[in-house]
């Protein structure tokens, strides 16, 4: 078994040395490899402090066994530009998510400006990793841009090991987040938006890719259909990368989709 990991770890870390550099605008990244969970995929990515060897991969050589302390991240949540509404004082943090997907728009005619008509993503648990190295989970959000998540309907795959679940729109101001999967039962539930941070202008650990004109608002999200009984009650999204609609509908199709990834925070 041992023999069999080393042999893992060390394709990975060749496949490490073989990506091209993240900070450079047009890198063409290779695909993740459908053996490696996405997370995992984008932790062998990392490489602190710049020419010292990458870091292992896999998300348990940054999770110690007592690292996971998931009440500490009530204080840790990042803070928009302007402000968001704090979290309700009765609410306790539930879950961390690195969203990685698409935002969908509409266009009526080329003179208007494109309508935010939905999103979908799959969600990624970080809710320990951000308790222990939040910085980390910032810069797995960015570089997670770069990648397509990898998909594999079979939920015993290796990719859907760390999947949180799934979010998407029930009616274009109705975002839902479902993340009762096969592998575990975290919860559900429908929201609707109660305010909005414009993202930062300046630019976290790396650029965006060349293609994107810029990042959506941080959120926050309150329940639909308050006393329904849902598990989650609150949501943010903050440190959004991407997914920012061009400035006007000339010379696009009426419906059409930009990528993102995003952080959710969920509150219970
Ligand atoms: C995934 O999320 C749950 C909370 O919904 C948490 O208890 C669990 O430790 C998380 N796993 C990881 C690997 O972060
Ligand atoms: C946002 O949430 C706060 C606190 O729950 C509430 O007082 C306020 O009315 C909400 N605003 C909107 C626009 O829903
Ligand atoms: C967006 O456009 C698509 C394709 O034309 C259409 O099916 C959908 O109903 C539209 N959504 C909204 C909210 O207008
Ligand atoms: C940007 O380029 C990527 C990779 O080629 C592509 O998947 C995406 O659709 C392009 N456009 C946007 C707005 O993301």
């Amino acid at each position: 078994m041992f023999a069999i990991l080393t042999c893992l770890w060390l394709a990975l870390l060749s496949t490490t040395f073989a990506l091209p550099v993240l900070e450079t605008r047009n890198a063409e990244p290779e695909e993740p490899s459908s053996t490696v969970s996405f997370s995992d995929f984008l932790a062998s990515l990392h490489r602190r402090g710049g020419p010292s060897p990458p870091s292992p991969p896999g998300l348990s050589n940054f999770i110690g066994p007592n690292s996971c302390n998931i009440a500490k991240l009530q204080s840790s949540m990042p803070t928009a530009p302007t402000p968001l509404p704090s979290v309700d004082s009765d609410l306790q943090i539930s879950h961390v998510a690195v969203g990685r997907g698409v935002q969908i728009y509409n266009c009526s005619d080329p003179s208007s400006t494109p309508t935010n008509v939905g999103a979908k993503a799959s969600l990624f648990n970080v809710t320990c990793l951000a308790s222990s190295d939040l910085e980390f989970v910032t810069w797995m959000t960015y570089a997670a841009l770069y990648y397509s998540v990898p998909s594999d309907s079979d939920p015993n795959s290796m990719i859907n090991q760390d999947l949180s679940g799934h979010h998407y729109f029930l009616d274009p101001t109705t975002p839902f987040f479902n993340m009762d999967t096969t592998a575990h039962q975290y919860g559900n539930g429908a929201f609707k938006k109660n305010s909005t941070s414009n993202a930062p202008k300046t630019q976290g650990p790396m650029p965006l890719p060349s293609n994107q004109t810029g990042s959506v608002a941080w959120l926050k999200l309150t329940e639909k259909n308050p006393g329904d009984g849902q598990v989650f009650q609150e949501v943010y999204r903050l440190n959004t990368v991407g997914g920012a609609a061009p400035a006007t509908c000339q010379g696009q199709p009426q419906s059409f989709e930009v990528q993102y990834a995003a952080q959710y925070w969920l509150f219970t």
